[in-house]
């Protein structure tokens, strides 16, 4: 890896601020007494000084999508099986789930051991988009009323956009609250007998059921709105 990406995974700093540094000459590598004068050399096993501390090796990004099938939990540790278990990753320990599905609910999930990147899909603040498709029983014309919002408990939702197919609604918001979709369903007289995530944000769920797959760079990109 280039010693200013290096730098800028480590410590957490832009490319840019990681380059000011090296330039400072408060960069050093392998022997303490060596300067770094080129940002842009690779470093491999090398220890990496800064201010004459060592600093830790970057850790490697890992972002997974996964087709949960219904009967698995959103969490790491569970008396049930989780979704970790379908996950046959050598470094599936460090995975986290990006917000949660339901137990009995299917469909995209995001796994990784990067937390600000799942803060930026996770925080209400980026109005990240989340689709699902919902069997329902009732009437699903009903679920046109959700476009207007509906008050649930002290909450307010309001879906971005709602199609109808038969039984099935398909329905764009914008946060992941506890069990939003139910909620807003049954806050239009509507029970919600299947539930499937199928994309959040630019990412459209591609692979089968309880099939995962690693995410590539432009699709990383993409999610964090770069
Ligand atoms: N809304 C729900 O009610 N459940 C989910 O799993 C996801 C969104």
């Amino acid at each position: 890896m280039r010693l200013d990406r290096y730098l800028s995974k480590a410590l957490g700093i832009s490319r840019r601020e990681a380059k000011r540094l090296v330039k400072s000459g408060r960069v050093k590598i392998g022997d303490k007494n060596k300067i770094a004068k080129d940002f842009s050399i690779k470093i491999d096993d090398e220890q990496v000084f800064v201010n004459d501390k060592p600093i830790e090796k970057p850790k490697e990004k890992i972002y997974i999508m996964l087709n949960k099938p219904a009967g698995f939990v959103s969490s790491t540790k569970d008396i049930n099986p989780t979704v970790l278990d379908l996950i046959d990753h050598p470094r599936v320990a460090e995975l986290f789930p990006v917000g949660r599905l339901d137990m009995d609910a299917k469909g995209l999930l995001i796994l990784t051991n990067d937390g600000q990147f799942a803060h930026r899909i996770i925080s209400p603040k980026y109005h990240v988009e989340r689709e699902y498709e919902v069997r329902v029983s009732g009437s699903a014309e009903n679920a046109l009323k959700l476009t207007e919002g509906v008050k649930v408990g002290q909450h307010f939702f309001k879906a971005k956009k709602v199609e109808i197919n038969r039984d099935v609604v398909r329905i764009v918001i914008c946060e992941g609250k506890h069990h939003q979709v139910k909620l807003m369903m049954k806050a239009v007289g509507l029970g919600v007998v299947e539930l499937k995530r199928v994309r959040i944000g630019p990412l459209t769920l591609d692979i089968d059921e309880g099939e995962w797959r690693e995410l590539t760079e432009s699709e990383v990109r993409r999610l964090m709105g770069a």
